[in-house]
């Protein structure tokens, strides 16, 4: 299809990135991405109109998202053609644009693009060695002022290097060292920092990340209350465990990784260390206090279950501990909880607990003689009691 029509409307069509890497590790992805020798968005429209698709067009970068009736998306992006002045008396030359798009990405494994035209479909193009990095394992980046252009890769390297197991290249280390001592992320927005740690904590193990961007001496860079200790590193390798369990089982609501894994970087700060740390990285106001909150109660609700003794304390008293907390506080007080009932009570509030929804309304209190007001809700939380503590195993 994608090639046909590329090559109907004098194209070039190429099958780029993330998408082409997977590929050769042989692992899932889902996230095309095209790039068009052309007029990437016409080439968008018309793929859009043979598929019954819809296109979000953005003119400035001359990119195009075409999303189909089942919400699929496929990002096309237009390979610029590009002409480099050669020194001397040599004349212009045009490099072949896919090679100019390829060129200006982070790192060789993702430099790489599969041509997808007609006469041409499957070849591999790879001008940057992506082919021997991924059998030799490197990161490495196509450049020296790579870090310079664009700091946030240094996130992105490790990120790479932890998930695939990979290792950064001795040259690129280099250039990781140069531009920490450049102080490039002074100048770095906090959003753009923190959007590429959100994306570590969604990764499958973010602490292999941390520890080693901690290594790197990154997360000081980024601020210096940005710091792993061991207390730390054992709640968030903790953290990750209760992330896996509870994906495993349950699908709503997802949790948010670095709602979650956050609770553990900030542990043992003081409140406003905290902000400070959340501020550097440009989280909203909302959801800064919402992060502080949470850390509160989280607090509380882990007093409270210390000193809870199975067959002494109601498993209702846990249900009542964690009743106001966001799922990612739940979670970060089942990590932190040494006790095995207390932890499997808790998976309890996760299964079924949290979703118990009372046989007896305001409506049958009323016609029993009682009048509205307080006691209604104490009433019904005395039955809501009751129903947990009743049907606790052990009780
Ligand atoms: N890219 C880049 N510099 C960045 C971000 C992205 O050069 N700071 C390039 C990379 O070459 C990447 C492509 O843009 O392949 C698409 O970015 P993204 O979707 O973030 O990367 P993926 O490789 O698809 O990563 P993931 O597997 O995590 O989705």
């Amino acid at each position: 299809g994608a090639g046909e029509l590329a090559q109907s409307l004098g194209y070039g069509v190429y099958a780029v990135g993330g998408f082409v890497r997977d590929l050769l590790l042989a692992r899932p992805n889902m996230d095309l991405d095209l790039v068009v020798e052309g007029d990437g968005i016409a080439f968008a429209r018309a793929f859009a109109e043979q598929h019954n698709a819809r296109v979000k067009a953005h003119h400035k970068f001359k990119t195009a998202v075409v999303i189909f009736p089942d919400n699929t998306r496929i990002d096309v992006a237009t390979a610029r053609l590009e002409y480099y002045e050669r020194p001397a008396a040599l004349p212009t030359v045009q490099l072949s644009s896919i090679k100019m798009d390829l060129y200006r990405r982070d790192f060789t494994v993702n430099a790489l693009a599969v041509n997808l035209t007609p006469g041409s479909f499957g070849t591999l193009v790879d001008f940057f060695g992506a082919q021997r990095d991924i059998k030799g394992r490197n990161i490495r980046v196509l450049h020296s002022l790579s870090f310079v252009e664009d700091p946030t890769r240094i996130l992105r390297a490790v990120r790479f290097e932890r998930r695939f197991e990979f290792q950064i290249g001795g040259q690129t280390l280099r250039l990781i060292k140069n531009a920490l001592q450049l102080n490039l992320f002074n100048r770095l927005s906090g959003a753009r920092i923190f959007h590429e740690l959100q994306l570590i904590m969604e990764e499958e193990h973010p602490t292999d990340c941390l520890k080693r961007l901690q290594e790197l001496k990154v997360l000081q860079a980024i601020h210096p209350l940005f710091q792993l200790t061991a207390k730390r590193i054992d709640i968030l390798e903790e953290l990750e465990k209760v992330r896996t369990l509870y994906t495993l089982l349950y699908v709503e609501p997802p949790v948010t990784g670095w709602k979650l894994f956050f609770q553990g970087l900030t542990m043992n700060m003081e409140r406003n260390e905290a902000a400070q740390l959340l501020r550097r990285l440009g989280v909203a106001p909302r959801e800064e206090r919402e992060h502080l909150s949470t850390r509160e109660m989280v607090g509380k609700a882990l007093g409270k279950l210390m000193q809870w003794r199975e067959g002494v304390s109601r498993p209702s008293d846990i249900y009542f501990a964690l009743e106001r907390l966001p799922l990612e506080g739940v979670l970060f007080l089942m990590a932190k909880s040494r006790k095995d009932a207390v932890r499997k009570h808790i998976s309890q509030y996760l299964t079924t607990w949290r979703f118990h929804t009372l046989e007896v309304s305001g409506t049958d209190l009323k016609q029993l003689g009682l009048s509205p007001g307080p006691d209604y809700t104490r009433i019904l939380r005395r039955i809501l009691a009751a129903a947990i503590d009743g049907e606790a195993p052990g009780r």
